[in-house]
């Protein structure tokens, strides 16, 4: 915890235009509004726990075509530069993005209405992964726990309230899946975590096409293999096992949980009694 004493006050929410953020992103705000996004570039959308890890390596194995070793040559975080992220004397997203060389590929967390507009000004392609609300929930719940330099959630009827009512870091989950849901005069893949997880071949095809490129079937189903559940939950590049723990505490929740589809219809009733936190 010696951590998170030292950043007390950086580990309450501060709000910009309504959505709370971390604070280390707010006090960098004007940088990341000013990011001179390129007409190439590829931009990840995702709330939060709807698998933008899971995105991030298929999108990464249809880039290196299929090739393990060259997906393992760096850790996920790093592979495609968070552009929200601000955590000085590091390099920040948007100046590990700078120095990228192009096409790049970035990723956010950001609503629409917060997105630096020269994504919108360059026509860049947006791939956005929404997960529905109540996995959602519980998976952020949990990370949340875990997450040593996010708020603590308090008690699962508490979060739920906290969740229901946008308090949470990046705002409201159905606003955020309604804004990027109504984005349609840009380059938009809208794909669903249900969907990759009922039919993970299917759906990377799209993110091919989308991308560009042409991939043979036994390439296809490497990726698929390669970016099931069970892979990189093995795997150091993508399971955040390299993360300190004085950050992610994975001795309270792992941060690859059960990477389930729990939600069912019919017990998708806005009420703490009947949803739990499993
Ligand atoms: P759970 O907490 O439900 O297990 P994000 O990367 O946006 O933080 O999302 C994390 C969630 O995506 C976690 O959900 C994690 O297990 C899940 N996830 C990551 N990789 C996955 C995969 N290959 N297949 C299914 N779910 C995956």
């Amino acid at each position: 915890m010696a951590l998170a004493a030292a950043l007390e006050g950086q580990l309450q929410l501060r709000e910009v235009l309504g959505i709370p953020l971390q604070a280390s992103t707010v006090d960098n705000w004007s940088q990341i509004q000013n990011f001179e996004a390129k007409p190439d570039d590829l931009l990840i959308c995702t709330y939060p726990k709807s698998g933008t890890t899971w995105i991030q390596e298929i999108v990464d194995m249809i880039e290196q075509n299929g090739d393990v070793e060259k997906c393992q040559r760096a850790i996920i975080q790093h592979r495609h530069p968070f552009i929200v992220w601000a955590r000085p004397p590091q390099p920040s997203g948007v100046e590990k993005a700078k120095a990228m060389p192009s096409p790049r590929i970035l990723r956010t967390h950001l609503p629409t209405q917060l997105l630096p507009p020269s994504f919108w000004e360059n026509n860049c392609k947006f791939l956005y992964v929404a997960r529905n609300a109540k996995d959602c929930m519980v998976s952020y719940y949990h990370f949340q726990r875990m997450n040593q330099i996010l708020p603590d959630p308090g008690t699962w009827e508490e979060y739920f309230e906290t969740f229901i009512s946008g308090k949470v870091g990046w705002g409201s989950w159905f606003d955020h899946v309604k804004g990027w849901w109504e984005i349609n005069r840009y380059q938009i893949l809208f794909l669903f975590y249900e969907d990759i997880k009922r039919d993970s071949k299917h759906e990377i095809q799209k993110v091919m096409q989308f991308m560009g490129k042409d991939l043979d079937e036994t390439v296809l189903d490497k990726i698929v293999q390669e970016t099931s559940f069970e892979k990189m939950k093995e795997n150091p590049m993508t399971n955040r096992s390299t993360v300190p723990k004085s950050i992610l505490d994975q001795s309270i929740s792992p941060f690859m949980r059960k990477g389930l589809c729990g939600f069912k219809y019919y017990t998708f009733i806005l009420s703490s009694n009947i949803l739990s936190a499993s």
